[in-house]
């Protein structure tokens, strides 16, 4: 490591001498000269749009409590801004960029899992990811699982602190819901706990987005129980064979299906990049909690349409469910959910929305016929209802729940940077078009689902009324709440981003 400038200098002396003798090491923080600088930042940028944005001054990549204190302190010192990353999955990159001289903390260090099968929890550290919770989970029951999200490579940090959902959050809710304590580092340095940090405080980092408020260290998740044998299919249906039909009539009942039963809707185009004419597929991606038979006596009474039988349907293991929806064989070792370093070689946006009322035909098709313009689009509509029906709005910061039949995410790809303004404007079109048929005052979106478009504190100081914006879309009534924990944690807005919460001033 090499300290060249003299504001490098003062920054490490700092650090050390803010640090126990015993916890000295070297390897902590980098910088822009450093050889590992490149490497360690690019590792977990997922989004390429960002690969070549503004770098922070330092890169720090603490293994202990420790090593986060001292950077918060000697952040604050040096009026240098602080970045969180824990699996760089952010949509809009902000937990590598900024542009405002920052540094970011990378928790790829802290990613310990010790799971507790008698007591049905674990503990994991912010920097792991949920292949490697899902793992080790795995490696100790073949009855226990938790309720994420779907891709291996996200981290737990960013993604249970912004809500969390998967295959099996209709029976068991958000990844949020199931957190019974954390660890977090606050503005001052303090390491807290549930106890310490209150209940305001531990409610508002499940599901307010943990970068408002400190730096995460480690969450202790209440472990849910899965059968032995769960059961999955895909059914595939073009425009031909009715596609749009199936999609009118799965709006007004995959949200009353049994909690055990989950069917997300991915709406696509087929043949991208060949010579015959584009057109749209939906596929019916189902995860069953139990086995064929119980799965088709009910899917074949409440959606005949959709035509499953016995052979579309296959049994396995709650963790080979994992790798199915992963896009992995399930005939492959557990092991590849280890793998942090799956490299996104694309540029990518997304959005959201949610819906109250079934789209009408029409709507729908108009939907698909814009989906046809854009051969990289995927659309994903998730159903909602079942345990996400039972628990309040308040519970957690993250508000749709009983209201809301489904949730859409958005997302266009893209290879080529001279193709960023139209693949994005597009988005910004579809979006629109969607206005009449979605949710409104506010029109939802999903935290985790970050996009910029919604709006963007001003720095330094962001005013309540300009963070509202896209404050009431993410979070709706529980928005004045996280205000409010904001003020009391972090009156000074030291952890500010694009989209974090802010704090309220008396003018
Ligand atoms: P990253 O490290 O980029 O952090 C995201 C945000 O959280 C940043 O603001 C960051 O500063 C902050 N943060 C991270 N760690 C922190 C910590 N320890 N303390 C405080 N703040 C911290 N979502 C979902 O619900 N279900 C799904 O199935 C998926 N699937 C999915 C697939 C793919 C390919 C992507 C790119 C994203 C998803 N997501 C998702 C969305 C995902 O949940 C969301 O992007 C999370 O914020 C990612 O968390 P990471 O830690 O990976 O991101």
């Amino acid at each position: 490591i090499s300290f060249c400038s003299s504001t490098d200098q003062s920054f490490q002396q700092c650090f050390s001498s803010h640090l126990p003798p015993s916890n000295i090491t070297y390897d902590v923080i980098f910088t822009q000269n450093s050889s590992q600088y490149s490497s360690i930042l690019q590792s977990s940028i997922r989004n390429l749009r960002f690969s070549n944005a503004s770098k922070p001054r330092y890169l720090v990549t603490p293994y202990n409590e420790d090593h986060i204190q001292a950077t918060i302190i000697c952040s604050k010192e040096h009026h240098m801004h602080v970045r969180v990353r824990s699996g760089g999955h952010d949509y809009e990159g902000l937990s590598y960029i900024s542009d405002v001289p920052f540094i970011v903390i990378d928790l790829f260090h802290i990613r310990s899992v010790m799971v507790d099968i008698k007591n049905e929890y674990a503990w994991v550290g912010a920097g792991a990811t949920l292949g490697e919770l899902y793992y080790s989970i795995s490696a100790k029951s073949n009855v226990h699982g938790f309720p994420a999200g779907s891709c291996p490579t996200v981290g737990v940090g960013g993604h249970i602190s912004g809500g969390g959902f998967g295959t099996i959050f209709r029976k068991y809710g958000l990844a949020a819901d199931n957190v019974i304590d954390a660890k977090m580092i606050d503005v001052n340095g303090n390491v807290l706990d549930r106890k310490s940090m209150g209940e305001d405080l531990f409610w508002a980092i499940r599901g307010g987005g943990g970068a408002s408020f400190g730096v995460i260290f480690s969450w202790k998740l209440k472990l849910v129980r899965v059968p032995p044998t769960v059961t999955v299919f895909k059914t595939v249906k073009s425009l031909e064979q009715g596609a749009t039909k199936l999609v009118q009539k799965w709006q007004n009942i995959a949200y009353k299906f049994h909690h055990d039963l989950f069917v997300h809707a991915v709406i696509q185009v087929t043949n991208p990049n060949s010579n015959q004419n584009p057109t749209v597929q939906v596929s019916f991606d189902c995860l069953f909690l139990g086995t064929t038979e119980r799965l088709l006596s009910s899917i074949q009474r409440s959606f005949p349409e959709l035509g499953v039988t016995q052979e579309n349907c296959t049994e396995m293991s709650w963790i080979q469910s994992v790798l199915y929806f992963a896009g992995y064989s399930i005939a492959e070792s557990a092991d590849v959910l280890l793998n942090r370093t799956t490299q996104s070689t694309q540029s990518f946006k997304g959005k959201s929305d949610y819906v109250k009322e079934a789209i009408p035909k029409t709507g729908l098709e108009g939907l698909l016929k814009m989906v046809v313009e854009e051969e990289t689009s995927v659309l994903i509509l998730t159903p909602y209802g079942g345990r996400m029906k039972q628990i309040k709005s308040s519970a957690t910061p993250f508000p749709y729940r009983s209201e809301y039949l489904y949730g859409i995410q958005y997302m266009i790809s893209w290879d080529v940077a001279e193709e960023t303004g139209k693949r994005i404007g597009w988005m910004r079109r579809l979006y629109k078009y969607m206005e009449p048929y979605v949710s409104t005052a506010p029109r939802a979106a999903y935290f985790n689902y970050r996009d910029l478009d919604l709006g963007r504190n001003s720095y330094p100081n962001t005013s309540y009324v300009e963070s509202s914006e896209w404050g009431l879309k993410y979070f709706n009534h529980n928005f004045n709440r996280l205000v409010r924990v904001k003020t009391l944690a972090d009156p000074h807005n030291f952890f500010w981003n694009e989209q974090s919460i802010p704090v309220l001033r008396l003018e």
